[in-house]
Formats: structure tokens, sequence, C-alpha cells
């Protein structure tokens, strides 16, 4: 069993734990996911490995409370078990061979953006990071950032911390003033990582973003988080969750996305009414 050894709110509807999983962080590397469930009548769901701490065995996840699984999982506390917890999955993200790069989080996506971050500046490469979100209410992991980065801009869409606008006001602004960036890797909402790929593909920029598709059994079985990057069909479980952000068709994986709202937002409406128990 997967004990969780600390629990944290870190807005009002994201909130972070500590797992203890030894045996996960031994192959563990920044990019890679779990997918766990939480008892025998959950769904299983990806989450990414937020941090690591090898020391103490316990991995981080942070997670948005956005349905059913995720509501579940936070009604969780310190002592509690998770019953499956399956990982590393997907590929790690290629870090190697940059000197000077940007990091982009936006929302949640910062929780997936820290360790690639991380990651980078562990390898001595200069990071400046970007990170966005609705509102100053909403942000999170800004100290972690600032304490690896080498910048840290941040961006609320009504202006309440920073720069008023979103992630891609930022980047241009500092493109236009000739900042350069080997590369550029972005991680957030769909639409955010689409319009960041269209910036930085009229600069030249190579682009990684982090996809986030609807998953089932996370082992390329199932075929249902298959995405299109250029002509071919790719699975994000396994050949995956990175790829080329210039290449990506944002809009089918959002059509996909949008595939299951419906039934989704009515079963967490009944949950969430019911107190959590179905
Ligand atoms: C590789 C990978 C890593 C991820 N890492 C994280 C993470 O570190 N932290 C985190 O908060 N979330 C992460 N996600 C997204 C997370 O898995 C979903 O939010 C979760 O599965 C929702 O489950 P649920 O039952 O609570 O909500 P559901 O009831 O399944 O969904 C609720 C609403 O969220 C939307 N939704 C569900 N899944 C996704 C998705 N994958 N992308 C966009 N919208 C979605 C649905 O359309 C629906 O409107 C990751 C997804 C992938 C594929
Ligand atoms: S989740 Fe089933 S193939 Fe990727």
């Amino acid at each position: 069993m997967n004990k969780i050894i600390s629990k944290k709110v870190l807005s009002k509807s994201v909130t972070e734990m500590k797992i203890y999983a030894p045996q996960i962080l031994k192959h563990a590397q920044a990019g890679q996911f779990v997918m766990l469930r939480i008892n025998e009548k959950s769904e299983r769901i990806p989450l990414t490995i937020s941090d690591m701490d090898h020391e103490n065995g316990l991995l981080t996840i942070i997670f948005q409370v956005i349905g059913s699984t995720t509501y579940e999982l936070n009604e969780l506390n310190v002592g509690d078990d998770i019953l499956d917890l399956v990982g590393p999955l997907g590929k790690p993200t290629h870090i190697e061979g940059f000197k000077k790069v940007c990091v982009i989080g936006g929302g949640v996506g910062c929780a997936i953006a820290y360790p690639v971050a991380k990651a980078l500046s562990l390898k001595n490469v200069e990071v400046d990071v970007i990170i966005g979100f609705k509102s100053k209410n909403d942000m999170i992991l800004h100290q972690k950032f600032e304490k690896i980065a080498n910048h840290v801009f941040v961006s609320t869409d009504d202006g309440s911390y920073q720069t008023k606008g979103f992630v891609t006001d930022i980047l241009s602004d500092l493109l236009k003033n000739g900042q350069t960036y080997d590369h550029v890797f972005a991680i957030g909402p769909i639409i955010m990582m689409k319009m960041v790929s269209q910036l930085t593909a009229k600069y030249n920029i190579g682009t990684t973003v982090s996809l986030n598709p609807i998953m089932v059994d996370g082992t390329g079985m199932c075929g249902g988080c298959r995405v299109k990057v250029g002509k071919d069909i790719k699975f994000a479980c396994v050949d995956g969750p990175d790829f080329d952000g210039h290449l990506v068709d944002f809009d089918l994986l959002q059509s996909r996305n949008n595939m299951y709202k419906e039934t989704e937002t009515k079963n967490y409406k009944c949950l969430a009414e019911k107190g959590g128990h179905s």
C-alpha cells in the first residue's frame, strides 16, 4: 500500500500530497507520471510525479480537484493508503544539450513544469520560468520556482499579481526585446500550449509540450490517449506525454478531451452534493 505522508492545500482547488513509494522513485525521472486508483471502485487517473525525495522515499503529486476521482483523492488524509500506484510511466522529458531555456506553466500545469525546470537547473542550464494563473489566489509553486530558476515571471488574467495578461504576453515581450532560448517547454491548458507553440514557431525555437489526453490504462493497450503529431498517431501514455509542440494537432486533442465532459460534470456534481459518498 502507498501511504499518504503529508497533505497540503496549495490553493482553493489544488492539493499537494507526499506518498511513500520508494520503488517507483528508484526509476523515476522528470516528465514521468503515475496511474493511481484510490480503491476498488475508483477509476485510474494519471498524475505527474511533481517532486521526488529519494532520501525518505516520498513522491509528490499535485492535483486539481476537477472531477469525481480527484474529489475522492482530496477526501483522503495523512495516514490513508492509496490502493494502486503504478509507475513511473511515460517517457522522461528530454533535457540534454541545452544552455538556456524557458519553462512555461499554466495553472495546475505548473505542477508538471516544476520537475522539468528543476531537472534542467540541476544540469546547470539557465532556466527562465513563466507561470500564469487566473488570479493571485490561484497561484501555486511560486517560491519553489524562485529557488531553482534564474528569473520567474508571473502573469495573472485579472492583473492581481505582476503582469496582467497571459504567459504568451510575457514570452512575446521577452523575445521581442532580444531574449533568446535554445528551447521552450510549455505545460498547461491546451489553448495555452497551442498559443505558445504558435509564437515559438515564428522565432524558430524548438518547443516541447506535455499532453494530457484522457487516459484509461496508461499502458498503450486501450488507445484512449491517442493524439495526432504531424502525420503520425501517437499514444501519449507510452510515446509521450511530451511531444513537439509545432507538430501537435491541439484542436483534435481539445475535441477528444471534451467528449466526456458532460457525463463527468454530472458525476462530479452528484458526488459533491452527496458529500463524497457515492
Ligand atoms: C500524463 C498526465 C499527467 C497529468 N498530471 C496531472 C497533474 O500532475 N495534476 C493534475 O491536476 N492533473 C494532471 N493530469 C490530469 C488529470 O489526470 C485529470 O485531471 C484527472 O484524470 C481528472 O479525473 P477526475 O475523475 O477527477 O475528473 P473527470 O470527471 O474525469 O473530469 C472532470 C473534468 O476535467 C476534464 N478533464 C479530465 N481529464 C482531463 C485531462 N487529462 N485534461 C484536460 N481535461 C481533463 C474533463 O473534460 C471534465 O470536464 C494529468 C493527465 C495526464 C494525461
Ligand atoms: S491510456 Fe490506454 S493507450 Fe494510453
